[in-house]
């Protein structure tokens, strides 16, 4: 069986899953910190990637490279984008797209990396249709949807741009800051990929006092739906 890469981008949103890994092997890459293992028998690889784009990035392909991930699960929390999720609830990518790749002035709408076949990378159907039966499982008064993960180099506190751009133009369901990073690596290197965010503030003006608040719960909830999806492979 493959060896998983379980990624996340913030030590909360790791820690419950370093205290359930078994078999512990420490490596550190370029000044992060790869843990192998087994969860639930299966070969794992825990990284915490650090936060924006180009860090999940290289985790991503050292996670390939390095440790013969077959397969990257990425774990946290995100700003909600469509309007009926509300703190707790999750988002199970169907796709990921950067929604700061901005070449418009050239003729490109937003989220089109030039010159490059795919922008909005499609995550793994059989992944997919695992976290869908986790949440089914797991979400009792929370709701989930699968929709697209939009990501920047941005912390979004402003429903303006959410409503307008987000999920006017680009249909997101939720705001994070890593999913298209490794989506466009796992896709490159024809790695299949999942990205799970559990929803930690409305990405509006309180969203600087709802992370604070709501990160470690949230990033619990996303951690048990994962937790479930490996019990279940
Ligand atoms: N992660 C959690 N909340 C976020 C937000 N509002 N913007 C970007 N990334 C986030």
């Amino acid at each position: 069986a493959k060896t998983i890469g379980l990624m996340g981008a913030m030590d909360e949103e790791i820690a419950l899953l370093l205290e359930r890994v078994e078999n512990q092997e420490t490596a550190v890459i370029a000044g992060i910190r790869f843990v192998k293992g087994s969860l639930h028998g299966k070969d794992v690889v825990v990284c915490k990637s650090g936060v924006g784009k180009v860090n999940a990035a290289l985790a991503a392909q050292l996670l390939i490279d390095r440790f013969e991930a077959g397969a990257i699960w990425f774990t946290g929390v995100a700003g909600a984008v469509h309007p009926d999720l509300d703190v707790g609830d999750i988002v199970i990518s169907s796709s990921c797209q950067q929604h700061d790749m901005d070449a418009s002035p050239l003729g490109y709408p937003r989220g089109t990396v030039p010159y490059q076949e795919v922008s909005d990378f499609p995550a793994d159907p059989v992944f997919i249709a695992l976290a869908e039966e986790a949440c089914t499982r797991l979400c009792r008064d929370h709701k989930y949807i699968v929709g697209r993960v939009l990501s920047g180099d941005q912390f979004i506190a402003d429903r303006g741009f959410v409503s307008s751009v987000l999920y006017g133009e680009m249909e997101g369901a939720c705001v994070e800051m890593e999913g298209a990073a490794l989506a466009q690596v796992c896709g490159m290197n024809r790695v299949p990929f999942v990205v799970l965010r559990s929803i930690s503030d409305k990405a509006d003006g309180s969203a600087d006092v709802n992370f604070a608040e709501f990160t470690k719960l949230a990033a619990q909830r996303s951690f048990e739906i994962l937790n479930d999806m490996v019990q279940h492979l």
